[in-house]
C-alpha cells in the first residue's frame, strides 16, 4: 500500500535514540523514494533550537550519520523538511497549543492533510502524558486525517503498569493507531522465521514435540553496560531484553501458522503462544533460571570493569547481566520440549542466534563405527545476526571403509540473496507505521501477556529465591547455567563469529 501524506512528530527529538536511529532512518526513507511528496518533519523537546540549529544538529553534525551520506546532495533537500518546536513541558496547555498551531502551519505549507504520527522517543514517564495531552488538543483525532502514535520500550515495568499503560493510551487511541515499537521485530531475520516456517512444505511437519528434542535462542552481547549504568540497573538482561525483543523471537519460532499475513492473524496467534508459556514460580525459578552479573575481565572489546563498578551502577547492584532460563510451552505442538533462551552483556561474541535441535533417529545401527550418536547432531541454526543467514547439520558417510558418519552443513547466507542495502530496523518499522500497517508492532495484549510470564521470575528474585551468581566478563557466562540442560540432552550451542564455523 502507499503512504499518505503526513507529518512526522518525534518527541525528544534531540536525545541520543533521534539522532543514533530515527533521524538516519528517516532519510534512508527519504533517499530510497519511500516518502510521499507530501511530508515533513517535526522534532519536539525541551530544548531551544530554531529549524536550522535542529538540522545542523540532527542531520550535519550528527555523528551517527554515515560520513558518505552526508557528502549526498540529497541530504541538503532532506533537511529542510525538517523543522523543530521547543516545548517547555509536554502536558502544558500553552505548549500544546504551540505546537497545534505549527502542525496546521506545517499541514498548510506541505500539504499533508491532518495526518499525523507522533513517535515517542522519550522516557517512559512521559508515554502516557502525551498521548493524553494530544487527546485534549484533538490531535489524536484530526478532522479528516488520521494520527497514530509510536511508543519505544520499555513499555511498562511490570505486567500491572504495562495494563495501566495501555488503558491510559487506548482510551484515546485506538489500538490499531498504536505502534509498540520491539526494533527485534524490524530485523529481517526475525521476518525470515515466518517465511521459512511457513513458506516451504518440509519444516513445519518437523516443527513439533515428535521431531523436535529442544530449542535454544541466544542473544549474547560483547558489550558491557557502557555509560547506561543509571538506565540498565533499574532494567537488567530479563526486562531489557527477554520480556520484549526475545519473547518476539521465541513467538516467530514457535506460534501455529496464522491464516494470513496481516497484523490481525500474526498478532492473534503470537498472544495465543504468549498464553501458553508454562508460568516459572516460586521454587521453580531456582531451578529454571540462572541470574547473573558479570565481574572484571577482558572481552574482544578489551578490559572492562566489573559491572556493580560501571558507571551509574550502586556498589551493591543485584541487577542481572545475563540470564539462562529453561521453560516450557503448554500447547499441543510443544508439550514437553525443554525451550532455552540466555542472554548477555560481555561474553565473547556479538550474536543472535535460534537453534532447533531435532531427535535422534530411533536407531543408532553405524553407532559400532564410531562416536556417531555424539556426532551428529541434527540442528537447524538460524543466525539472526550476523552473518546473516541458516545452516543445517546433518551426518554424512565419510568416503572409506565401514560406515562412519561424520556431521556436516549446509549453508545459506541471507546477503546472497540481494545485493541491496537490506533496510536498517528503524526505517523498515517506520515505513509499516506510514502505511498503516502494524504487523510488526507488539499488540498491546501480548505485551501484558510477556510481562505476565516475567513478573513471578522478578519477585523471586527481588525475595532472593534464587542466588545471583558472577561471571569474568569475557566468557560464555556462568557454568550453572549448563545445569538448566541436566537431564535433558544436549547443551548449549557454542557459536562462532561465522554462522558454519561452529566447533566440535
Ligand atoms: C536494546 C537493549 O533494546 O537492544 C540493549 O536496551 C541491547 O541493552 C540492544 O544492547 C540489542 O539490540 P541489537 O539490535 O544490537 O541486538
Amino acid at each position: 500500500s502507499k503512504v499518505e501524506p503526513h507529518i512526522l512528530v518525534i518527541f525528544g527529538a534531540s536525545g541520543d535514540l533521534a539522532q543514533r536511529k530515527l533521524i538516519p532512518a528517516v532519510y534512508d526513507l527519504y533517499r530510497g523514494g519511500y516518502l510521499p511528496d507530501h511530508f515533513a518533519l517535526l522534532g519536539a523537546s525541551r530544548t531551544d533550537f530554531s529549524d536550522e540549529e535542529f538540522r545542523q544538529k540532527v542531520v550535519f553534525d550528527n555523528e551517527f550519520f554515515d560520513e558518505d551520506k552526508k557528502a549526498e546532495p540529497k541530504l541538503k533537500e532532506f533537511a529542510k523538511l525538517l523543522f523543530y518546536q521547543d516545548l517547555k513541558q509536554y502536558d502544558g496547555e500553552e505548549d500544546i497549543n504551540k505546537l497545534k498551531a505549527r502542525l496546521q502551519d506545517l499541514s498548510q505549507q506541505f500539504q499533508t492533510g491532518n495526518r499525523f504520527i507522533f513517535y515517542l522517543s522519550t522516557p517512559p514517564k512521559l508515554y502516557s502524558t502525551i498521548p493524553n495531552a494530544l487527546a485534549a488538543s484533538g490531535l489524536n483525532e484530526p478532522e479528516g486525517g488520521w494520527a497514530r502514535i509510536v511508543i519505544e520500550k520499555p513499555f511498562g515495568y511490570d505486567e500491572e503498569s504495562a495494563k495501566r499503560l495501555n488503558k491510559e493510551i487506548q482510551s484515546v487511541f485506538p489500538e490499531n493507531n498504536i505502534y509498540r515499537i520491539d526494533h527485534y521485530l524490524g530485523k529481517e531475520t526475525v521476518q525470515n522465521l515466518l517465511v521459512t516456517r511457513f513458506a516451504n512444505g518440509f519444516f513445519e511437519p518437523l516443527w513439533n514435540r515428535n521431531y523436535v528434542q529442544s530449542v535454544q535462542i541466544t542473544a549474547a552481547e560483547t558489550v558491557g553496560v557502557g555509560s547506561r549504568g543509571g538506565y540498565y540497573d533499574e532494567s537488567g538482561a530479563l526486562r531489557d531484553m527477554i520480556q520484549n525483543h526475545l519473547l518476539q523471537v521465541l513467538a516467530h519460532v514457535a506460534m501455529e501458522p496464522p491464516i494470513r499475513a496481516d497484523a490481525y492473524s500474526i498478532r492473534g496467534e503470537k498472544m495465543k503462544l504468549f498464553q501458553s508459556l508454562r508460568p516459572i514460580k516460586g521454587e521453580q525459578v531456582a531451578e529454571q533460571v540462572v541470574r547473573a552479573q558479570y565481574t572484571g575481565g577482558k572481552t574482544k572489546d578489551g578490559e572492562v570493569v566489573a559491572y556493580r563498578d560501571a558507571e551509574g551502577v550502586p556498589d551493591d547492584s543485584t541487577t542481572e547481566t545475563y540470564v539462562g532460563m529453561k521453560f516450557f510451552i503448554d500447547n499441543w505442538r510443544w508439550a514437553g520440549v525443554p525451550f532455552f533462551i540466555r542472554t548477555g552483556k560481555c561474553l565473547p561474541l556479538k550474536v543472535t542466534e535460534v537453534v532447533i535441535t531435532f531427535k535422534n533417529p530411533p536407531q543408532a545401527i553405524f553407532a559400532s563405527y564410531d562416536d556417531y550418536a555424539m556426532k551428529c547432531d541434527n540442528q537447524l541454526i538460524i543466525r539472526i545476526q550476523p552473518d546473516e543467514g541458516m545452516a543445517m547439520e546433518f551426518g554424512m558417510k565419510v568416503p572409506g571403509e565401514g560406515f562412519r558418519v561424520k556431521n556436516v552443513d549446509m549453508d545459506f547466507f541471507y546477503r546472497e540473496l540481494t545485493t541491496k542495502d537490506v533496510p536498517e530496523s528503524y526505517s523498515r518499522l517506520l515505513l509499516d507505521c506510514m502505511k498503516g500497517d502494524p504487523t510488526l508492532y507488539a499488540r498491546g495484549d501480548s505485551v501484558e501477556a510477556a510481562w505476565g510470564f516475567v513478573d513471578p521470575i522478578i519477585e523471586a528474585w527481588e525475595k532472593n529465591e534464587a542466588p545471583l551468581v558472577t561471571y569474568e566478563a569475557g566468557t560464555w557466562g556462568p557454568e550453572e547455567a549448563d545445569r538448566l540442560w541436566d537431564n535433558v540432552g544436549g547443551g548449549w550451542r557454542n557459536p562462532q563469529a561465522s554462522l558454519t564455523e561452529e566447533k566440535h
